[in-house]
C-alpha cells in the first residue's frame, strides 16, 4: 500500500517532473487516495499534492511540472491508514521550516508517542499522519549538527513499525536518503547519470533494466547515478550489493492497447500459464518431497491467493494422502499458537510477495518452531522469498491491475504441478493417467484462448441482463468453492455488488432465504464427482424463483436445461480437466466482473478502497 518514487540526476536532457510523474502513476495500483509530488531547485521546496486519483488531481494540477533546472523530485500515491484520504494528510511531508520532505509506504506504529514528544518541543504538524514525525526528528538531529543522513539513521531508530522512505533536503540539493524496514524498495540506476528509487520495478522500466533490491535495515545515499547502502543493524557499515539486471519485457507493464490492466492480464492468462508451465522438474519435486516428509501442511495466504490456495490445495490433497490445512494468513499465529509442531511445512502463496500478514505468519512459524516454508510468487526477490526454504515464481509477468487476473492462475497451476510431481514420485497412478493430466495442464492455455475468442458478447449480454440486481450468488460444490469464492471476490472487488461465494450444499441452511424471483446464482459446475448433487441444488434453487446463469463445460446438457444462461467451456468433460478446472473456469468470471463494472461506471484498475499490496495489518 502506497507507493514511492523519486529521482536524482545530472541528465540535462530528462524532464524530471514528467518521469517522475509517470513514475508513481505507474505506481497508483499501491492506492489512490492522493498523490504528491516534490521537486528540489534552488535550495527551495515545491510541494503539489491534492487528494484523489491521479488524473482527476492532473485536471487541476499539473503534477509534472516542476521549475526549469530541477534534477531532484519525490513522489507519493497514497491508500490512506492514519488520517482520511485528504489534501493535508498527502505526502510529502515537510519539517518545521519547510526544509526536508519525506515520502514513506508503510506505518510508524509509535507516532503518537513520537508526535508529543515533538509537540512538546515546539514542533508543529499539518496532518493527522504517522509519516509526518520523519521530517520533524530528521529536522531535530540537523539542528544537532549531525548531517542528512545521520540525522535519518537517528530518526529512524526512534521509529517503531515499517517503512520505506525517501528523504531530501534543501542543503543537499544532489542527495536522496532512502531505508527500508518491511516496505519494499528498489533502486534504478544508469550508471553515471540518473538514479531513482520505487515502491517496485516496472515503474522504472521504461528507463533503466538495472537495478538494486533493498533489504529490511538497509539505508542507502542516491546522488545522481551513484548509490551507496549501509547497513542498520550492523554499525551503518558501507555494504556492497548485487546489481540486477531485469529481463521483463517493457510493454508488460503497458496496457498496449487494451482500455484497462485488468483486461490486459485476463487476455494474458495463456502466456501466463505456458510460461509457468516451464518451472523445472527440480523445484517441484523439492516443493513435493517436501510436503511428502512432512508431519503437517498448512497452507496460508490472503485475498486472491488465499482462493487459490484452496483450490491448490483440493488437487494436491488428491495425490498426496495427507491433510492440508488451509489457513488465513491473519489469522495464522492466532489459530497455530500452542499446536503448531516441528516438522509442519507451510505452503505460503502471495503474488506481490509483500503482504505483510502472509510474512507475518511465516516469521513466526519459523521463529516458533522447525518448519519448511514453501513459497509460490511472482516477484522475484520480493519479501517473502527471504523467510522461504524453496521459492516457486509463477512467471506471470507484471500484474498492475488491482484485482489479480493472471497470477490467480498461474498459482493455481504452480499447485497442480507440485500434485502431479507428488503422484509420479508415489507412484499411485499410471503413467499414463500422469501423462494424462500433464497434457490437461498443457491444454489450459490453448482452452483459455478459445473461450476469450467466443464469448465476450455473451458475457456482455449477461451483465446487461443483470444490471440492476446488487446482490449474487456464486455457489458450487468440491473444488469449484474456490472458484465460487474467487469469481465472487471478483465481482465484489470490481464491480461493488455484494456477493456470497458459498457451498451449494450448506447454501440451504441459510443464504437461501434470500432468494426470490429473479434473483441471480451463478453455478459452477464441471462436470466432476459433485455434479450430479449440484444438480439437485440448481433445482433447489429454480424452484425459489433464483435466476439460474451456470458455469459448464461444452458438452453439457443437465445443467444446461435448468439454467436461464449458459456460459460454456470448451474443454473435455474427463476427470483430468475436472480436477484444473478453477484455472480454466476462472477467466469466464474475470470478465463478467470487468464487464460489470464497466456497466456500472467503476474503473476496474481501481477499486475503491482497496491497495494491489497490503503491507498494513
Ligand atoms: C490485496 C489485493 C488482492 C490480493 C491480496 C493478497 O487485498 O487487493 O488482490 O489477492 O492483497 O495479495 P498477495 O500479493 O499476497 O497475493
Amino acid at each position: 500500500m502506497c507507493g514511492i518514487f523519486g529521482i536524482v540526476t545530472n541528465n540535462q536532457e530528462i524532464s524530471v517532473g514528467k518521469v517522475v510523474f509517470d513514475g508513481i502513476k505507474r505506481l497508483e495500483y499501491r492506492g489512490y487516495d492522493s498523490c504528491g509530488i516534490v521537486s528540489l531547485c534552488n535550495s527551495k521546496l515545491y510541494v503539489k499534492k491534492e487528494a484523489g486519483k491521479i488524473d482527476e488531481i492532473y485536471k487541476n494540477v499539473k503534477l509534472d511540472e516542476v521549475p526549469d533546472g530541477t534534477k531532484l523530485a519525490l513522489a507519493h500515491t497514497r491508500w490512506a491508514t492514519h488520517g482520511t484520504p485528504t489534501k493535508q494528510n498527502s505526502h510529502p511531508h515537510l519539517d518545521c521550516l519547510n526544509k526536508i520532505a519525506v515520502v514513506h509506504n508503510g506505518i510508524i506504529d509509535n507516532f503518537m508517542e513520537l508526535r508529543n514528544e515533538l509537540s512538546s518541543t515546539g514542533h508543529t504538524f499539518n496532518s493527522d499522519t504517522d509519516t509526518e514525525v520523519i521530517p520533524h526528528l530528521i529536522e531535530d538531529f540537523m539542528k544537532k549538527g549531525f548531517n542528512l543522513k545521520v540525522a535519518t539513521i537517528n530518526a529512524l531508530k526512534k521509529c517503531k513499525g515499517a517503512y520505506a522512505i525517501a528523504v531530501c533536503q534543501v542543503d543537499n540539493p544532489d542527495t536522496i536518503i532512502v531505508a527500508r524496514k518491511e516496505s519494499p524498495l528498489i533502486i534504478g540506476i544508469e550508471e553515471g547519470k540518473t538514479t531513482y528509487c520505487s515502491s517496485d520495478i516496472p515503474a522504472f522500466l521504461p528507463l533503466t533494466r538495472k537495478c538494486y533490491i533493498m533489504e529490511d535495515n538497509e539505508l542507502a545515499v542516491l546522488k545522481a547515478g551513484e548509490v551507496n547502502f549501509f547497513d542498520l543493524k550492523n554499525d551503518n557499515e558501507l555494504i556492497k550489493k548485487k546489481i540486477q539486471n531485469i529481463e521483463w519485457n517493457i510493454d508488460a507493464a503497458e496496457k498496449g492497447g487494451y482500455e484497462h490492466f485488468m483486461l490486459k492480464e485476463i487476455y494474458e492468462e495463456p502466456n501466463a500459464l505456458r510460461l509457468t508451465m516451464k518451472i523445472s522438474e527440480q523445484l517441484l519435486s523439492k516443493f513435493a518431497n517436501a510436503l511428502l516428509s512432512a508431519d503437517n501442511i498448512y497452507i496460508t495466504a490472503a485475498g486472491t491467493s488465499y482462493h487459490a490456495a484452496l483450490a491448490g490445495k483440493f488437487i494436491i490433497t488428491r495425490f498426496l494422502g495427507k491433510h492440508i490445512q488451509d489457513i488465513e494468513c491473519s489469522e495464522f499465529e492466532t489459530q497455530l499458537k500452542g499446536s503448531l509442531q516441528n516438522n509442519s511445512v507451510i505452503i505460503a502463496i502471495s503474488q506481490s510477495g509483500e503482504t505483510i500478514d502472509t510474512i507475518e505468519a511465516i516469521r513466526w512459524a519459523k521463529k516458533a518452531k522447525s518448519v519448511k516454508i514453501l513459497t509460490i510468487t511472482n516477484v522475484v526477490g520480493s519479501s517473502i522469498t527471504r523467510y522461504s526454504d524453496h521459492v516457486i515464481v509463477t512467471n506471470a509477468g507484471p500484474e498492475i491491475g488491482v484485482a489479480a487476473t493472471k497470477t490467480y492462475s498461474t498459482q493455481v497451476l504452480a499447485l497442480a504441478l507440485i500434485a502431479v510431481s507428488i503422484a509420479k514420485i508415489r507412484k499411485i497412478i499410471s503413467d499414463e493417467d500422469i501423462i494424462k493430466y500433464y497434457d490437461a495442464l498443457t491444454g489450459i492455455p490453448n482452452i483459455i484462448d478459445k473461450f476469450l475468442e467466443k464469448n465476450v458478447d455473451l458475457i456482455k449480454y449477461i451483465v446487461n441482463n443483470l444490471e440492476k440486481n446488487m446482490n449474487y450468488f456464486f455457489l458450487a460444490r468440491g473444488i469449484s468453492i474456490a472458484t465460487a469464492k474467487e469469481g465472487g471476490l471478483k465481482l465484489k472487488e470490481v464491480a461493488c455488488r455484494f456477493i456470497e461465494g458459498y457451498s451449494a450444499a450448506s447454501a440451504k441452511h441459510g443464504p437461501i432465504s434470500l432468494v426470490r424471483e429473479g434473483f441471480p446464482i451463478i453455478f459452477i459446475a464441471p462436470p466432476d464427482e459433485t455434479y450430479n448433487r449440484l444438480v439437485g441444488n440448481v433445482m433447489e434453487f429454480k424452484s425459489r424463483g433464483g435466476r439460474i446463469i451456470s458455469v459448464v463445460v461444452e458438452s453439457d446438457v443437465k445443467i444446461t436445461k435448468l439454467s436461464d444462461i449458459t456460459i460454456r467451456i470448451p474443454q473435455p468433460a474427463d476427470k483430468y480437466h475436472n480436477l484444473f478446472s478453477p484455472i480454466t473456469f476462472m477467466p469466464a468470471l474475470q470478465l463478467l466482473a470487468y464487464y460489470a463494472a464497466l456497466a456500472h461506471d467503476l474503473d476496474p484498475d481501481k477499486p475503491l478502497n482497496l491497495s494491489k499490496t497490503v503491507t498494513v495489518h
